[in-house]
């Protein structure tokens, strides 16, 4: 085929795909990134940092993601950090290594990420997932669980209602030979901000005494392009599950993939260069301002808001939310919904505009009327 006669196929694939710039994407926890950002992606994507010796350049690129993502979680500039494909590697591979450290059990909770459960299953490690309580860890139900050798995982931003579990807290409880990973995938790059504004005090990173390693993914609040996670941690993790590679420069592979997206890297860095600090602040400021509209603007109109947003997620009680997904995918928006709460749940991202909250309440409140939801 000629490349014309290509790019008309693909084209056609294309156009039957939802995009992020028209407004219709509600559930995803991802944005179209900036022109910059997605330039530099095609300028790196050749890179393999699977095979760092041949990319030092690269390589560098993601030594300055890491130290970026270590300032976000209170983390020292000698502690370490790898780009990965997304939050589902982080976590598998803080597991992973966490059990070649010897522990034994996960404890976690009914909403953590089912990244958890993959990790578990894959590894073989036992898993214990907590009834929440008010949607985030039960203090109580985990201390009577804990013992020495355990893992215990907990969600700063959890992916059904952007709730932080007790980090602190349960930190106490970990001091005596367990190992605490936080999965921050999302709200690590919202949370330092929300500090800032003044919206919360809570800590999730290095500064909690007892935090061994967090997921924090630039493909979420980071506005990095698909695929770019991030696992930052206190020893150096990547160690304990290395391989030997001979035929690679490095003569080792230290992550669970092999060959590894650099264009990631690359663009991950060009995010953080475009916004700055500064700039990420602005968005997480934008994106909680707009989540508190929809939660007024939804009682307003007579829906339960079942809980207080503490980051730019909000869930709207409904009676079948089933049936509110299949009506509402079928006009044409991209939403999630969580069975457990009855809620439909909406990530307040960039391209999330109050005219986007709008059109979308006017819809829902319609199908509420017409189909008695
Ligand atoms: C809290 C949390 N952890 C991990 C993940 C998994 O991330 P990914 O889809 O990038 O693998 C998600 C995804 O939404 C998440 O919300």
């Amino acid at each position: 085929m000629d490349d014309e006669e290509i790019e008309n196929l693909l084209d056609g694939y294309y156009s039957r795909d939802m995009h992020y710039e028209e407004g219709r994407i509600l559930g995803s926890m991802y944005t179209k990134p900036p022109d910059v950002v997605l330039k530099s992606f095609f300028k790196f994507y050749q890179a393999n940092l699977g095979n760092a010796g041949l990319y030092p350049g690269t390589a560098e690129l993601e030594r300055e993601v890491v130290k970026f993502l270590l300032k976000l979680t209170s983390g020292s500039e000698d502690f370490y950090g790898r780009i990965v494909s997304g939050g589902t590697e982080a976590n598998i591979t803080a597991l992973w290594a966490a059990r070649e450290m010897g522990y034994s059990r996960i404890l976690t909770t009914e909403d953590a990420h089912f990244s958890v459960t993959k990790a578990a299953k894959l590894l073989k490690i036992p898993l214990k997932r907590l009834e929440v309580k008010n949607g985030i860890m039960d203090i109580d139900a985990l201390s009577s669980e804990l013992r020495r050798g355990d893992i215990v995982v907990l969600t700063a931003g959890t992916t059904p209602l952007g709730l932080i579990d007790p980090i602190e807290e349960v930190s106490k409880l970990c001091d005596e030979g367990c190992y605490l990973h936080v999965d921050a995938a999302f709200g690590g790059y919202v949370i330092p901000f929300l500090r800032e504004l003044g919206h919360t005090d809570k800590k999730f990173g290095f500064d909690v005494e007892n935090v061994m390693s967090v997921t924090i993914d630039p493909h979420k609040m980071g506005m990095a392009p698909y695929p770019a996670g991030g696992l930052v941690a206190r020893e150096n993790l990547f160690e304990r599950i290395a391989v030997d590679a001979p035929y690679l420069m490095g003569g080792k592979s230290d992550t669970l993939l092999g060959t590894r997206q650099s264009g990631s890297v690359a663009a991950a860095y060009a995010a953080i260069l475009h916004f700055r600090w500064e700039g990420y602040r602005k968005v997480v400021k934008e994106c909680m301002d707009r989540a508190e509209y929809m939660v007024k603007r939804a009682e307003e109109e007579g829906f339960d808001v079942p809980f207080k947003p503490e980051m730019n997620i909000v869930n709207i009680g409904l009676k079948d939310v089933r049936k509110a997904k299949e009506i509402l995918l079928t006009r044409g928006w991209g939403i999630s919904t969580n069975p457990k709460y009855s809620t439909v749940r909406i990530v307040v991202m960039p391209h999330v505009t109050r005219e986007v909250i709008e059109r979308f309440l006017e819809e829902l409140k319609n199908i509420k009327r017409d189909y008695g939801l």
